[in-house]
């Protein structure tokens, strides 16, 4: 039978690294392959309590629908936590709740892209992202990047000499899939130039709260005086990405917008994972329970990146990410990391080949590691296994 589908759904395929996680499911497998936090470090028995105290205190309000908007007190306790941590200044009414910071992603592209519209990406970018924006048919330049973020100069000529650049979209802090982050320099250029150019920027951070070491610095959106960042928030990785609940925080004019295209999407993010997540803010301390996730996380990042010195062969270069979950591996450009990875699989070791990062393709040659989801024996035997392939891919290589 032949049904006709929407023509954005041509260029559609399955994410890889979803599809790679049902391969990865095995309990046999070490996979370093999907973007998941510490599942032990899941609050479970405080949210048994919390959510028993929603369901006494205001069971029938948890049950029933909520403004578009979301649930307020969650929503101002947002706000105080950005101003807080990313020295933004702004109020509840600056945000909505969303679920998850993917559907924000996904109303970025809705909301700003025709078909044929440019966007304007870090070369690599997060693949949920892209894959989010396919849908409505765009045009994808990437900004080449260096260790410090997008390389600037770059993104003048290309907004230069390019038409109908409708949004950039980037991710400042322990970047997925890189784990690198902007400098303070490159921060306050990448201003000046979406000042003159006036583009709205979709400034990403799901990880923003994860640094191990090293300056904190201040967000795009704290930076941003024309109104043009729109701001996308998460409490998938400070706290447990089950609730769904992220959040949008942008200018009056396009926050409505956000509003609009989420009434038409699902109304509003679920009352009661929005009440428990308030809650379980109001009775513990959230800002503790990220030092803690902070310091499993850094351990296990040593780890790793001591194991690859340790295990990897000669002329492999990886990231030092300064917080986040991921570090980025780029080996001699002759070598394939798709073709490793399916012997990386018979050998019970995973990643994520990096190609699919680069939304105009290439870069076969790289991959991404997550280092937040084995405990550490695993880390350890996780590395050794891929050390064992890529030494076997280089021999095999050198032979040929
Ligand atoms: C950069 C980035 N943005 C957005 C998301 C989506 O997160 P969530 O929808 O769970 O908030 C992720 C998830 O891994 C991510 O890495």
């Amino acid at each position: 039978m032949a049904i006709k589908f929407a023509k954005r759904m041509d260029g559609l395929k399955g994410s890889e690294i979803r599809e790679l996680l049902k391969l990865t499911e095995k309990p046999e497998v070490i996979s370093f392959a999907g973007g998941l936090p510490a599942p032990e470090l899941f609050p479970v028995e405080e949210m048994k309590e919390i959510s028993r105290l929603v369901l006494e205190e205001s069971g029938k309000e948890a049950l029933q629908y909520t403004t578009t908007e979301g649930f307020g007190p969650l929503r101002e306790q947002i706000a105080e936590r950005m101003n807080r941590k990313l020295k933004t200044d702004i109020s509840k009414d600056d945000l909505i709740i969303t679920s998850g910071s993917q559907q924000g992603l996904d109303f970025a592209g809705k909301i700003f892209l025709n078909e044929g519209d440019v966007v304007l990406v870090e070369s690599p970018s997060y693949l949920g992202a892209l894959n989010a924006f396919k849908s409505y048919c765009p045009t994808f330049i990437e900004v080449p990047t260096d260790n410090n973020g997008m390389i600037i100069e770059e993104l003048e000529k290309i907004l230069e000499s390019t038409e109908n650049v409708k949004m950039i979209y980037v991710i400042p802090d322990f970047q997925n899939p890189t784990g690198k982050t902007w400098s303070m320099e490159r921060r306050n250029k990448f201003m000046d130039v979406i000042n003159k150019f006036e583009i709205p920027v979709v400034e990403d951070n799901p990880y923003g709260e994860l640094r191990f070491e090293g300056e904190v610095l201040p967000s795009l959106k704290s930076m941003d005086e024309k109104g043009l960042v729109i701001f996308l928030g998460s409490f998938s990785k400070i706290f447990c990405p089950g609730y769904r609940i992220g959040w949008v925080c942008a200018s009056p004019q396009i926050l409505s917008k956000f509003v609009f295209v989420k009434q038409g999407a699902d109304l509003q993010a679920s009352t009661i994972s929005q009440r428990e997540v308030s809650k379980f803010i109001e009775v513990y301390d959230l800002d503790a329970h990220v030092e803690k996730i902070k310091t499993v996380y850094k351990k296990r990042r040593d780890l790793m990146l001591s194991t690859i010195k340790e295990y990897f062969p000669e002329g492999i270069e990886y990231t030092h990410p300064e917080g986040g979950l991921f570090t980025w591996i780029e080996l001699p450009s002759h070598l394939d990391a798709r073709k490793i990875m399916e012997k990386c699989l018979e050998n019970n070791v995973a990643y994520v080949p990096g190609g699919s990062f680069f939304p105009n393709g290439g870069k076969e040659n790289t991959f991404r590691l997550n280092y937040s989801n084995m405990p550490d024996e695993k880390i350890v035997e996780g590395v050794k296994r891929l050390a064992e392939a890529l030494n076997e891919a280089l021999l095999e290589n050198a032979n040929i």
